[in-house]
């Protein structure tokens, strides 16, 4: 039977330790019937060799050829330009979805589980768009923009993700967590799409939560929630607070999926304080090579590994960083081993997993595209230039800068209809206690009696121009209506 394959990066730190165990793990499952694994150079080594992007060429075209990447934890080098090797990664393959599941472990405490409370939820985190596209400028000498993006298709490609993992799981209900209430279009967005995608699972009943809501019922009372999705950024720190909820991060496995390729990876970083000494956790990394195997339909070895880690905790046997301290912490092989003595074992005090039947792999891998792939969810909708703002960097006050302003589109199709500093309107009426910044955006839009769909973008720009003959424009955004509908937000106070 022909083994698929899995391209393999150790890590750094205490990475090629807790890789040595769990493959260790993996091979008495009987994995390695199943999986070859390929070797491939990525980290700390190549970021010293100068490669910023800390991944080989033969690294990148291994991973794109197997479609799985298994990664220990990689050091992120400090300063010098070297970028987030797992943030490069997730973005270059486009793993848009990060899944991360939470449960209650036995032998793991926490002020939840000593109060009878039970978790088990999993959080779907978009992965590629929100402030994560690092899109970030300095506009004047006091402001500094970071370009928060969310996309259609992006919405779309994590919330059937999303719903297609919660039907396969047999959840009842996902909520969509959001800040819609303040970011009404690019939340409002995120919103839309999850509603709209829930219609094609009715089995599933789609809700929805404000994400600081969110927060304080994950703390009080956890159990509630089944599946959460959420934006990039939110999704990001949620997470953690779940990963908090069930012990740390040493506990809480992750999985990025993509179209073409998935990676499996610890959560934890690199633990450089421990690394090389034998006494690392290799509990997270484990759990997400249970998520790998599932993904691959080794869910008889998934299974089977799981129960017994599960075993091994609720015997007691416990690394440093957890566990009763009465006990001795044992080392990162001997944990190992003490699961692979489990393995055919149940634990007895929580529910075991359900083992299936032993069957091969049921991994394809979609086939390479010839180049990038153009994603789109709408398409006809009728757009109309109705004006345009532009961000100055100016001293003035608003209203000798309105004078200005009024005096730049005096023979154009265009009139000054507000200014505003920070979101905030203050012309033309504003409030004198509003401390106003060096960046300001200036609003222009048709004058009445003109109608939308008469002219396209140029004359924008012909007033853009104008305007930068006296003025220093930080940035620059058209407003266009699509299906008669303004894609664009009101100022605070409009
Ligand atoms: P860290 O997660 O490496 O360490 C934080 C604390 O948790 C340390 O005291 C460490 O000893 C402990 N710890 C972490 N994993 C453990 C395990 N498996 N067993 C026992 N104890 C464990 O976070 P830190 O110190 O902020 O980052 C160190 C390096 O790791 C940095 O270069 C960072 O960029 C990188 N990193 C990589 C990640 C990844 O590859 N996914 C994620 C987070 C950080």
């Amino acid at each position: 039977m022909a083994r698929v394959k899995i391209a393999l990066a150790s890590g750094d730190g205490i990475g090629p330790e807790i890789m040595e165990a769990t493959l260790g793990l993996f091979k008495a499952a009987g994995v390695m019937d199943h999986v070859a694994f390929e070797p491939v150079e990525m980290g700390a080594s190549v970021f010293a060799q100068g490669n910023s992007r800390g991944m080989s060429d033969r690294a990148v075209k291994t991973v794109e050829e197997c479609g799985i990447l298994f990664k220990g934890p990689m050091e992120t080098p400090k300063g010098g330009g070297g970028k987030s090797i797992n943030v490069t990664a997730r973005k270059l393959w486009n793993a848009y979805a990060n899944l991360r599941v939470f449960k209650t472990l036995p032998g793991v405490e926490t002020v939840y589980s000593r109060a009878g409370m039970t978790i088990d939820m999993a959080i779907v985190r978009e992965n590629i768009e929100d402030t994560y596209g690092g899109v970030e400028h300095r506009l004047s000498n006091d402001t500094i923009q970071c370009k928060r993006l969310i996309t259609a298709p992006g919405c779309d490609q994590v919330h059937r993700f999303a719903l297609q993992t919660a039907r396969k799981l047999g959840l009842k209900r996902v909520h969509c967590g959001h800040k819609a209430n303040i970011m009404k279009m690019t939340d409002g967005l995120f919103l839309e799409r999850f509603r709209q995608a829930a219609k094609d699972f009715p089995e599933i009943e789609p809700a929805d939560v404000i994400v600081d809501a969110l927060c304080m019922n994950l703390v009080i009372k956890p159990q509630q929630y089944q599946m959460i999705v959420l934006p990039n950024l939110q999704g990001d720190i949620v997470s953690d607070l779940c990963a908090g909820l069930v012990g740390g991060l040493g506990f809480a496995p992750s999985a990025n999926i993509g179209t073409h390729v998935s990676i499996f990876e610890a959560v934890h970083g690199t633990a450089p304080d421990i690394a090389g000494k034998g006494v690392a956790n290799p509990t997270s990394l484990i759990l997400s090579g249970i998520m790998m195997l599932r993904h691959v339909g080794l869910g008889h070895e998934a299974a089977t590994i799981e129960n017994a880690l599960l075993a091994t905790l609720e015997s007691g046997v416990h690394t440093g960083d957890f566990g009763d301290r009465n006990t001795p912490a044992v080392g990162t092989q001997a944990f190992a081993q003490a699961i692979i003595e489990r393995l055919g074992s149940e634990p007895k005090t929580v529910p075991g997993v359900t083992v299936p039947a032993k069957g091969g792999t049921t991994f394809v891998h979609s086939p390479k595209p010839a180049s990038p792939p153009v994603i789109r969810t709408f398409k006809n909708i009728v757009t109309h230039v109705v004006g345009c703002d532009i961000y100055l960097d100016s001293p003035l006050s608003p209203v000798a800068l309105a004078e200005e302003m009024q005096r730049a589109c005096s023979d154009g199709p265009f009139k000054l209809s507000l200014i505003s500093n920070r979101g905030t309107q203050v012309w033309p009426t504003g409030s004198v206690y509003t401390e106003c910044v060096d960046y300001y955006r200036v609003r222009f839009e048709l004058r009445d009696g003109v109608s939308a769909g008469s002219f396209g973008q140029s004359r924008c720009v012909a007033l853009l121009d104008r305007v930068a003959e006296s003025f220093t424009v930080c940035s620059y955004e058209l407003l266009r209506t699509f299906d008669g509908v303004k894609g664009y937000s009101l100022a605070q106070g409009q």
